[in-house]
Parts: C-alpha cells; sequence; structure tokens
C-alpha cells in the first residue's frame, strides 16, 4: 500500500501545478492541493478561490467563509465500523487590518453538513452559535487556530490550536510562544489521528520547516463517537469586529495513510500590502430602538476590549524569551505612569520622553523612558545590548531594571535618580553649586563606570554619548551613568559614508566626526570635554549663533599655553578648591582631548591619573608645543568643522541627541 501512493506522490509532483485527487479504493480517500488554482471546492459564506491559487476565507470583520471538500468522505469501512486512522496537513496564513490584532480564527474541521447558516462568525469561529455550542448533536470534530482570547470559552491566550469536539471549549489546546498565528507568515499544521491509540496530534512549524518529530500536543478521543458517516472535510474562518484574513495555501489529506506531503514550491505567496496597515474596521450598526440598546452595550464592550488589547498590544519574539525577566508588560508601565502622564514628565530628549513612575507591584520608584524607533533593523541586537549591559551592576552606572517592546516603541525602565542630572547643578540657578571635592568624586565615580564598560565587559561597551547631562546623581550624590549603549540605536552600519554620527556636538572626537566610528578612544575625548566642563562649570560650546562660539576646550589650552590654567576654574567655587587637583584634572582632560586618537590616555590610564596611582605626563611640554595647539585647533575645535559635507544634514541630529532626561 504505502508503494502505491508513493507512485500516486510522484504523479503528484509532476503534475503538480494541478490538484492531485488520488482515491484508489473506498477506505483509501487521499488527496494534496499544493495551491488552490482551478481547484474544484466548495465555498461557502464569503470564502473565495482567488486566481493566485490561494483561498481566501474572510474578506471583512463579522464575516464567516467556508472551504469544503466537494464531497463527503467516508471515515468508516462499513456504516457500522469505527472511524479509520486519518492525517491532514495544510498551509495557512492570517493577516489582520489591525497590525497583529486578529479575530477571532480559523478551524479545519470535519461535519456532517455543509450547513452553517446559523452560526456566528464572532465566537463560535463559524461553527455554532449560543444555542448549539456544546451539543452532541452537531457531530463536529474541529481544529482551531484561534487568535483571540474568549474567556468564557475557557481560552488559554490569544494564540492557540485546540481540538474542539462539538464546543469551542476545546477538550486539549496547544500553547507556543515562539510563533504568532496571527503574525503573517505562513505556518503549517499536521493533525494525525490513530484510530488504535485514539490519540490525536497536532504539530505545528512555519512554512518550508519539516514536520517537527515532537508534536506540539496531543489529545485522546474516540471519534468513532463523534462522526457521522459520511462527512465534510473542510475549513471555516471567521472575523470579528478587526477585518481579518484568513488564507489557505495548501492543503492534503489520507484516510488510512499519511497526509501527502504538499510541494512548497508551487505554493501560491500571501499578497503584500494595506492588510497591514493600522485602521481598525469596526462596524456597529444600529438596529431599532428595543434591542439597539443590548446590541450597543456588547458592542461598547468589544471596542472597549479592543482599544484595551491594542492600547496595552507589545510585540515580543522568540530571540526575547531569554530575556524574560527583563520584560515589563505594557500594562504594568501604563499604570505606573498614570498613563504616561505629562505630570510625570521629568525629561524630554532626543531619545524620547522620561517619566517617573511607581511600579505597582513593588512600589519602587522608576525612571521610565520611552525610545521611538522606526526599524525593527538590528533592534535584537541593540535590545541583546542593552539588556546585556543592564546585567551589568555598577555603583556610578543607573542601572537598568528592564525594558517593554511596542511597535515602533521601546521602553527603557531604569532606576529612579532623585537628584536628577549634574547638568542641572553646574548650570542652573535653582540648584545648589556643587563643592570641589563633590566635582572630584563625581567625576571619578563617572570615570570608574566608564573604565567598567570599556573594560570589565567580556567585550568593549561603548557609551557613545558622555556628557554632565547624562551623569545622574543618586541619593548620595554619587555621579551615575546613564543612556549607556542607547546611542547605539542611531548608529547604522559601519561604512564611514552613510553613517550618522551620533553624540553631542562640542564631545565629538575629530576622527569620529571625519569616520563616524566611535570607539573607546572618542568616548576618553568625550570624558576629557567632561572633565573641563565640570572644573571650568561651562558648557562646551556657547555663544552659538556667533560667527565664533566660544569653545571651551581651545579656550582651556590658550590659558595652558598661557601658564594661567587655573583661571579657568568655575568662579562660583570661590577659590575653594585644591590647586593641585584642580591642575591635574585641567591637564588630565586636555590630555584626554589630544588631536591623535592613539596619543589619548586609555580609561585604565585615566582612572589612575584621578587616583594620584600614576603621576600625570607633563602635558605642560604638549601645551606649550604651539604645533600641537593649532593642530587641535585645527582638528578639533575649530568651528569650521559644522561645515564637514557629510554632516550639514546631521548637525540637527545633534542637538537632537544631546538631550538626555
Ligand atoms: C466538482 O465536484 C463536484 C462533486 O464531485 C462535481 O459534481 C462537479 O461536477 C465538479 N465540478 C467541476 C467543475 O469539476
Ligand atoms: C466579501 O465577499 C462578499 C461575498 O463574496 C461580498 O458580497 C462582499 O462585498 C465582500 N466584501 C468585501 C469588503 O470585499
Ligand atoms: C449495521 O448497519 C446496518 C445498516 O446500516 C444495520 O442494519 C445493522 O443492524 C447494523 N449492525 C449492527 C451490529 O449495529
Ligand atoms: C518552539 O518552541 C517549542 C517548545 O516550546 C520547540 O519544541 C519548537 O522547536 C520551537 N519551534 C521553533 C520554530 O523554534
Ligand atoms: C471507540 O468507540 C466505538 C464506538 O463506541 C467502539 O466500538 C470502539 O471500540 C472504541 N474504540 C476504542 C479503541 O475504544
Amino acid at each position: 500500500m504505502p508503494d502505491d501512493w508513493h507512485r500516486s506522490l510522484i504523479v503528484c509532483f509532476v503534475f503538480s501545478l494541478i490538484p492531485c485527487l488520488v482515491a484508489t479504493d473506498a477506505s483509501q480517500v487521499q488527496f494534496v492541493y499544493s495551491g488552490f488554482r482551478d481547484a474544484n471546492l466548495s465555498l461557502e459564506g464569503v470564502a473565495e478561490l482567488r486566481s493566485d491559487g490561494l483561498v481566501q476565507l474572510t474578506n471583512n470583520s463579522d464575516v464567516k467563509g467556508y472551504a469544503f471538500y466537494p464531497i463527503p468522505v467516508h471515515f468508516r469501512n462499513t456504516p457500522n465500523g469505527t472511524v479509520q486512522s486519518f492525517s491532514v496537513s495544510f498551509v495557512f496564513g492570517i493577516r489582520s487590518a489591525f497590525n497583529e490584532e486578529s479575530l477571532d480564527g480559523m478551524t479545519f474541521f470535519i461535519s456532517p453538513s455543509k450547513d452553517f447558516s446559523s452560526a456566528f462568525a464572532n465566537h463560535f469561529l463559524g461553527l455554532f452559535n449560543d444555542k448549539t455550542d456544546g451539543s452532541s448533536s452537531n457531530h463536529v470534530f474541529a481544529v482551531e487556530l484561534d487568535t483571540y482570547k474568549n474567556p468564557e470559552l475557557k481560552d488559554i491566550d490569544d494564540n492557540h490550536i485546540g481540538i474542539d469536539i462539538n464546543s469551542l471549549i476545546s477538550i486539549q489546546t496547544g500553547k507556543f510562544t515562539n510563533l504568532t498565528l496571527g503574525g503573517g507568515e505562513p505556518m503549517q499544521l499536521w493533525v494525525d489521528y490513530d484510530a488504535h491509540t485514539l490519540q490525536i496530534m497536532a504539530t505545528l512549524a512555519p512554512l518550508g520547516v519539516a514536520k517537527p518529530q515532537r508534536a506540539l500536543f496531543s489529545a485522546t478521543t474516540n471519534l468513532s463517537n463523534v462522526l457521522k458517516e459520511p462527512s465534510y472535510i473542510g475549513f471555516s474562518g471567521a472575523t470579528g469586529p478587526i477585518s481579518t484574513l484568513f488564507y489557505l495555501l495548501g492543503w492534503s489529506f489520507g484516510i488510512n495513510s499519511r497526509a501527502p506531503a504538499i510541494s512548497m514550491t508551487n505554493l501560491p505567496k500571501l499578497p503584500h500590502g494595506h492588510q497591514k496597515s493600522q485602521s481598525v474596521v469596526l462596524e456597529i450598526t444600529l438596529l431599532p430602538v428595543g434591542t439597539s440598546v443590548c446590541v450597543l452595550a456588547l458592542g461598547t464592550t468589544i471596542v472597549l476590549l479592543i482599544r484595551r488589547r491594542s492600547k496595552y498590544a507589545e510585540i515580543r519574539e522568540d530571540w526575547e524569551a531569554e530575556f524574560g525577566p527583563h520584560r515589563f508588560s505594557y500594562k504594568e508601565l501604563y499604570c505606573a505612569t498614570d498613563g504616561f502622564s505629562n505630570k510625570l514628565l521629568i525629561g524630554i530628549g532626543g531619545f524620547g520622553k522620561v517619566y517617573k513612575g511607581i511600579l505597582p507591584a513593588t512600589k519602587l520608584e522608576v525612571a521610565i523612558k520611552k525610545v521611538s524607533h522606526e526599524s525593527r533593523q538590528g533592534m535584537k541586537e541593540f535590545i541583546t545590548e542593552i539588556v546585556t549591559i543592564g546585567r551589568l551592576r555598577h555603583r556610578n552606572l543607573v542601572q537598568l531594571l528592564g525594558y517593554c517592546r511596542r511597535k515602533d516603541e521601546l521602553i527603557l525602565v531604569y532606576e529612579y535618580m532623585p537628584n536628577g542630572s549634574l547638568d542641572k547643578y553646574l548650570y542652573s540657578q535653582e540648584k545648589p553649586v556643587l563643592g570641589w571635592t563633590q566635582r572630584l568624586d563625581i567625576i571619578k565615580g563617572v570615570a570608574s563606570g566608564l573604565l567598567y564598560l570599556h573594560e570589565k565587559w567580556e567585550k568593549v561597551v561603548l557609551h557613545r554619548d558622555i556628557k554632565a547631562g547624562n551623569v545622574l546623581l543618586d541619593i548620595h550624590m554619587n555621579g551615575r551613568l546613564g543612556d549607556f549603549g542607547l546611542a547605539r540605536l542611531y548608529d547604522h552600519g559601519t561604512n564611514a559614508q552613510t553613517t550618522h554620527v551620533v553624540g553631542t556636538m562640542g564631545y565629538l572626537a575629530p576622527e569620529l566626526l571625519r569616520t563616524g566610528k566611535s570607539s573607546p578612544l572618542t568616548d576618553v575625548f568625550a570624558f576629557g570635554v567632561f572633565l573641563l566642563e565640570v572644573t571650568c562649570g561651562q558648557r562646551p560650546i556657547h555663544g552659538g549663533g556667533q560667527d565664533t562660539p566660544f569653545l571651551l576646550a581651545a579656550w582651556v589650552l590658550q590659558h595652558c599655553y598661557n601658564g594661567s590654567l587655573l583661571e579657568t576654574v568655575d568662579w562660583r567655587l570661590g577659590g575653594n578648591y585644591h590647586n593641585d587637583e584642580a591642575d591635574m584634572v585641567l591637564k588630565l582632560g586636555l590630555f584626554c582631548l589630544h588631536p591623535l586618537p592613539t596619543a589619548r590616555p586609555s580609561m585604565r590610564q585615566v582612572m589612575q591619573y584621578l587616583d594620584g596611582d600614576m603621576p600625570l605626563p607633563d602635558i605642560t611640554q604638549t601645551c606649550l608645543s604651539t604645533n600641537l595647539l593649532s593642530m587641535m585647533q585645527h582638528k578639533g575645535f575649530r568651528p569650521s568643522i559644522l561645515s564637514y559635507p557629510d554632516l550639514s544634514t546631521s548637525a540637527a541630529t545633534f542637538s537632537g541627541l544631546s538631550g538626555g532626561r
């Protein structure tokens, strides 16, 4: 017997454009459709056979559609025998008009009749209505592909497969997290019934993946007690208030034999286009008054349910599973921030808005940063990096507690830093002036946080946007580096021509401007600017708008050259600082700003200089070198860098990215 159908299969493949029907004897119905072009199917409801060979079961919201094998099938050898083993496989695709929200679902089913005119689309997947659901007189076996969670039907989630006998309350369901039925990608499902063990096995895989060894789940039921003789086999698709398109690409079936393999190469393609647009199609029909109140209430509930679902909708992908503990639910963060209320807004920057929040479960105060992103490209690497860094713990890094991802939006949850960012203390009148010791402690803290990023992790983590605005102060006024790695999100590719320079104007190393490539030494450069900024209490560039804006580094360098370095120290300190220390920090700052990257110290050396473990090389000599001065001025700080050809368009981005929180 197997030989027979192997031969038939070969014939099938040879003529695989033509649906291949093989029926050797009464007990052995077998067929395969690799695409449905010109197939003789029996279609009911809104289902249609498209010219490209796809069966489209539904075309709108609140509709139902069916596709049946045209003749009823005998499942028993003799009228009062038992139901024989059978096997079915099919390729399907579900496309929703609204993102990845799809309602309600589709089924493969076996039924004594093709008449489903009294069935509801919504809720009962086009098979039953509220009266017939659960009745043993249905004689229906179905495999549901459910994309909506109906709690009253005991659905486990909005993405499951279930075995149904006469009712949409499944006798067994299969849960999976790595595939999304409504995700728009074609998948293949196999269902095998074994007449001897009475086991039904369901196996699911993405299109093109061979049938996995392990079934998704199995159920045990004696179908001899369910099915009538003969019965129709087919599919139902049913939508609720969101227009969802249920497609069939291929189908094979066999009684007492394996379902023949569907030829993947001949399958039609799922259509592209508007199916993924955002519009929600909600249709509420107003009926005459008496009943309309009830209908409206129901409608409103459904609308609210959908709103609620899309309001909290998130994006998850299989690779994220390993980051499970770091994943917050959107709902949790929504509650924590009073629905991202403006009252809780604590900062707006180029990366997005930052809110103060209180996590409902733990009452922990957190800073919640909403970052918008358009492309999914590189998202995996980015989140992997962010989350890996999130696992790093250092007392001078703002701890990342977790994240949540939605369409076009990434939400990062950090420890809350009650004292805000350092730039406020340097430049705002409202905050107290920080004393020298505090400043030096903050500098050392930030240096040690940056060293940790550069060296203590198995791979180098670049900060890419070091500046006073990204240094946050904890309750003890320790400096903590925030936003590490975030700039990467805007850093596409390695091609210097197309690289989008990331960072903040005034902190960008000359070679970064030239090549667009960040390195630990570009971080060191920015750290050098930061040292001057904190010591002098001045922004790296100001007086913009004039032809020659004030450039802090050039000004300090000039004073170094003139031997009046300490005149640059912040006047607000009123002279209360240690001359040696301030002198050392300023010179170290200049050292870090060396126009030749390789001449700059590493963060490890910076730490040693700051801790006094190693004397700073005599950079006065360096300062005195007029060559170097002119080189620095030319390469590093001349406003002319603003007119680098490839930067003209990015200039806005620099300032756009400069906000932290
Ligand atoms: C389709 O199948 C049905 C049932 O076998 C048959 O009556 C009908 O003639 C077929 N139609 C075509 C066009 O082959
Ligand atoms: C869906 O199909 C039905 C029946 O074929 C048709 O009457 C209806 O206009 C279609 N609706 C849409 C939105 O295409
Ligand atoms: C088997 O079915 C036939 C006709 O359908 C019926 O007459 C007969 O009584 C049945 N036999 C048994 C043992 O149920
Ligand atoms: C999905 O996860 C299940 C277990 O949870 C695993 O057996 C299966 O291989 C996974 N499938 C894919 C496509 O990764
Ligand atoms: C399944 O049910 C039929 C009809 O009730 C019965 O004859 C048969 O023995 C059952 N099969 C098994 C394996 O129990």
